[in-house]
């Protein structure tokens, strides 16, 4: 006999129905997005092998995809580009006829109220693979240029806003780049463009995978100059409250599974619109363990979906959001 008996909490989590009667968090498949990868040196989709269920696509594949994943359900996608070219200045990030530029202008015209999300950052599209201008210094040093670097992710953004981009997500971590594509938006016309902000972003292993996805690994160092050091959580509440100052209209934290305190913490603190990124490592560990019988794939990947929400996010941006969506109309 218990200590209490009338206090039972087991009652409640006896059927099914008091189970959903009372359960706090909830999936909705409004809240996804879907991330996609558009590569202008293809000439069919080519998948990613350390990410299964992922491919490169073509711009006129990805199209159709998005409008095949807008009639399943899914509201918005995230694009990343592979130029055909790399060059010191990433000159292709901001190119009217780049490969964003473009895949953004054809899923519109497939899918136009599907909500497009450009990635803004130049690690796709430098020789170096560093998300900034690289100055090269004597004895072999190499220095991200902030200011150099925010002047070229401000020009990708307008461009993608040009395009018919819904959202724009810079994501390179450099100081003062909200502020600046705010005010370069909205000069050049483009006021109701939305910045959603990689705010708080660390410096991880988990983005393993995306650079085979993306080709965007750096040829030399790291990205720990200008990605956050994973110890650190202060310092990304500080980050968040900079790009909101800035203009930030959604803020996301990056990666999610490892930095669910972050998010919790951001979200309380600021109580805006929070996104989470669930990374390429954390899909691809999923994916491997599933594909040895040793976790059930989708029970998991829901677990971790509504760990994401309980912790705070309002939007999730996943691989799986496809598969998530369509199992949450199956339940
Ligand atoms: C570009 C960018 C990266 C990711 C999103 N945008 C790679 C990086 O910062 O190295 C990672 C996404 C993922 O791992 O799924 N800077």
């Amino acid at each position: 006999m218990p200590a209490f008996p009338s206090v039972r909490p087991r009652r409640l989590r006896a059927t099914p129905a008091l189970r959903d009667l009372v359960r706090e968090t909830l999936l909705h498949p409004d809240d996804f997005v879907w991330p996609l990868f558009i590569s202008e040196k293809i000439s069919a989709r080519q998948p990613v092998s350390s990410m299964p269920g992922v491919a490169q696509l073509t711009v006129e594949e990805a199209a159709a995809e998005a409008a095949a994943a807008r009639a399943e359900g899914v509201r918005a996608v995230l694009l990343f580009g592979i130029p055909a070219a790399k060059d010191e200045h990433a000159s292709g990030a901001y190119a009217d006829d780049g490969v964003v530029q473009r895949a953004v202008r054809a899923i519109k015209r497939a899918a136009p109220d599907l909500v497009v999300i450009t990635d803004v950052c130049l690690c796709e599209y430098t020789s170096h693979g560093h998300c900034g201008v690289v100055e090269r210094e004597a004895g072999g040093h190499a220095r991200i240029l902030n200011d150099q670097s925010v002047d070229l992710l401000v020009r990708a953004a307008v461009s993608h806003a040009r395009a018919g981009a819904d959202v724009v997500a810079p994501s390179d971590m450099m100081d003062g780049r909200v502020g600046a594509i705010r005010a370069a938006l909205d000069h050049a016309g483009f006021a109701d463009t939305v910045i959603l902000s990689y705010a708080a972003k660390f410096a991880s292993s988990f983005y393993g995978p995306f650079r085979e996805a993306a080709e965007g690994a750096p040829q030399f160092g790291d990205r720990r100059t200008y990605q956050m050091d994973s110890a650190n959580a202060e310092e990304a509440l500080r980050e968040v409250a900079l790009d909101l100052a800035e203009g930030a209209d959604l803020v996301m934290v990056k990666p999610g599974l490892a930095y669910l305190d972050i998010l919790r913490r951001v979200k309380e603190r600021f109580q805006r619109p929070t996104a989470v990124y669930h990374v390429s490592g954390e899909y691809s560990m999923l994916k491997a363990a599933a594909a040895q019988g040793w976790l059930d794939e989708r029970a998991t990947t829901l677990e971790i979906m509504t760990a994401f929400r309980r912790a705070g996010a309002d939007l999730i941006v996943t691989y799986a959001a496809r598969d998530v969506i369509r199992w949450l109309r199956e339940i």
